[in-house]
């Protein structure tokens, strides 16, 4: 069947303010190029990101009122203990606001200074958490990884070879290997069970902590079932188990897979470990059995697990996004293939050849869907991570200038993507006229949330 089964019905929708093409034009030169600083009512299909912005179950709003908001012991969080604990087999579990505070408790107590993290691909926050504690975060994907049109199944996988040679060579100064599943930088690919059984033995056999970044565990088990054929006939929630049992611990942003709009967690089996995230929890985050969330948040995130796992929802997510995919490749508009869970990527740099990426390829074709449709995307290149070298006019370059259209979970419908699809017909059509734009006025880091812009 062509249609795309959505297995929910709606029972409360949020209005979409329509703007014309000559009101958005003038958003966007107000919003000075950038985006990120356009008001949301001005945005008619926001795919700026999956994270904290999917439509939560008539559940999970049921769960919101039974919340307890108990400062010590609330029965919301023995549900988010337990279910956590059930589906990851980890002892520890430690709430936190979001992922990134997750993170930076486990590398402040992993003391990364002076060591070395190794990924498959360190997402920013990630990295930036391993940098800002004095470590240096590295990267070793796969290959195909770095070939935007290779078809292979698991393109979110590790290097195994360099794994090992660099474990081999500086075992004592790797502090821990986490592995990004899916792997949101390289395209929301999916690691395989097989890499991660292979990563995992390689790692601790070697005394070093393996970790995950399970973001996205239910897409990337899904994957696994639909790709791995040992694993066909699992179900999800038991490759989640198996996957989480070939880690240490895991850090988590239940802004995506936990379905819910704010949350995270920290998890191990490792108690004198957990004992030092705990007491630092408590400095930034709060105490223990709440982590910086309320206790309706830990009641939604608990449901959230649950509802995850459902394999006619996931088939509905990864569905979608593969429409999303497919339909802009037959509009001639390149993109990472094969589609991800969780995103498309754009290769804006192939789509558009006639813009330098000094020019900023990727951040133009944004701005072309915005005024085009209302359509709000994230730039992934030259804006995003190219810097001015400092002294001189020199400016790095992204390796590849994408175009990110992230999916939020179980809020847009078919017809909603068939828009967006009408929209990239129209920009296709006006690729060669499309210019590239100059940085006017930018900040010393993170430039792409808050840069200035105009068009050359
Ligand atoms: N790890 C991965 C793989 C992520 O994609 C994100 C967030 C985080 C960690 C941090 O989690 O936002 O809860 O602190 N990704 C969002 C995105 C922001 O748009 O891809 P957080």
């Amino acid at each position: 069947m062509r249609t795309i089964f959505e297995p929910f019905r709606i029972k409360s929708v949020e209005p979409i303010r329509m703007t014309t093409r000559e009101e958005r034009q003038r958003i966007l030169a107000d919003a000075d190029y950038n985006l990120f600083r356009i008001p949301a009512d001005q945005i008619l299909i926001d795919l700026l990101t999956d994270s904290g912005t999917g439509a939560m179950s008539s559940e999970q709003w049921a769960g919101l009122m039974r919340g307890d908001e108990s400062y010590a012991g609330a029965r919301s969080w023995y549900r988010f203990r337990d279910r956590i604990r059930e589906l990851t087999g980890f002892r520890q579990i430690i709430p936190t606001h979001q992922g990134r505070a997750a993170e930076r408790i486990l590398f402040s107590c992993l003391d990364v200074r002076g060591k070395i993290v190794i990924s498959n691909t360190h997402f920013d926050t990630t990295r930036a958490n391993v940098e800002y504690l004095g470590g240096r975060a590295v990267d070793i994907p796969t290959p195909e990884a770095l070939h935007p049109a290779d078809l292979h199944p698991f393109k979110g996988n590790i290097d195994l070879d360099r794994l090992v040679q660099m474990l081999d060579a500086e075992r004592e100064r790797v502090a821990c290997v986490i592995m990004t599943i899916t792997n949101n930088s390289g395209g929301g690919q999916p690691a395989s069970l097989a890499n991660l059984k292979a990563a995992s033995e390689i790692t601790r056999g070697r005394g070093v902590p393996f970790y995950l970044d399970a973001c996205r565990f239910a897409e990337n088990s899904f994957f696994v079932k639909l790709r791995e054929p040992e694993y066909e006939d699992h179900d999800v929630e038991s490759i989640a188990r198996e996957t989480f049992s070939l880690a240490d611990g895991a850090t988590f942003s239940a802004k995506k897979d936990g379905l819910a709009n704010i949350g995270g967690f920290l998890a191990s089996n490792d108690d004198r470990l957990a004992q030092q995230e705990e007491e630092l929890l408590i400095l930034t985050e709060g105490f223990p059995t709440y982590g910086g969330l309320a206790g309706r948040d830990l009641e939604a995130i608990a449901i959230g697990l649950s509802e995850v796992v459902n394999e006619d929802y996931l088939l509905y997510r990864v569905a979608s996004t593969r429409y999303l995919g497919e339909g802009l490749v037959r509009r001639d508009i390149p993109i990472v293939q094969p589609p991800g869970g969780h995103a498309i990527y754009v290769d804006a740099g192939a789509f558009l050849p006639h813009i330098p990426p000094r020019e900023l390829p990727g951040q133009s074709l944004a701005c072309a869907f915005y005024v085009e449709g209302g359509v709000r995307t994230v730039e992934i290149g030259t804006l995003m991570f190219g810097r001015k070298e400092p002294g001189s006019s020199h400016e790095r370059i992204a390796p590849l200038e994408l175009l990110r259209f992230a999916i939020p979970r179980r809020v847009y419908t078919q017809s909603h993507l068939d828009y967006v699809l009408d929209v990239a017909h129209e920009v296709a059509m006006r690729r060669s006229s499309l210019g590239g734009l100059r940085i006017v006025e930018e900040p010393p880091h993170l430039r792409h949330f808050t840069a200035r812009l105009a068009p050359l």
